[in-house]
């Protein structure tokens, strides 16, 4: 299933796109890295909050970490890995993407 225009993602700044996985749609931030593209669920593992401020609005730290707009939990952005705040040590939902032709796809 396509979720995003490859071309439509900045280098290195958070995105947000709806997929369907598992027969429910889904909030995932998207993160371009050159040619690729990571993804995880948009779903903080300390409340289960979004972790945007507004839709695909998300808050990065001066070092570039994905802060949680609840609580502040604090996330690199290789492995999803909370680095502080309240789910210190826990992960963000990694979901399998892959660019293919222009466009982000779910990899199934
Ligand atoms: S829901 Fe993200 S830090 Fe509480």
């Amino acid at each position: 299933m396509d979720v995003t225009d490859f071309e439509s993602l900045v280098d290195g700044v958070p995105a947000e796109a709806e997929a369907v996985i598992d027969g429910i749609a889904e909030s995932l931030i998207l993160l371009r890295d050159g040619a690729q593209v990571r993804a995880w669920l948009n779903v903080c593992p300390h409340a289960g909050r979004r972790l945007d401020w507004a839709p695909g609005k998300f808050l990065l730290s001066k070092s570039g970490q994905l802060v949680c707009a609840a609580h502040g939990a604090t996330f690199e952005l290789q492995g999803g890995q909370c680095l502080a705040g309240p789910c210190r040590g826990e992960a963000l939902r990694a979901i399998a993407v892959q660019v293919r032709d222009g466009v982000v796809a779910l990899v199934n």
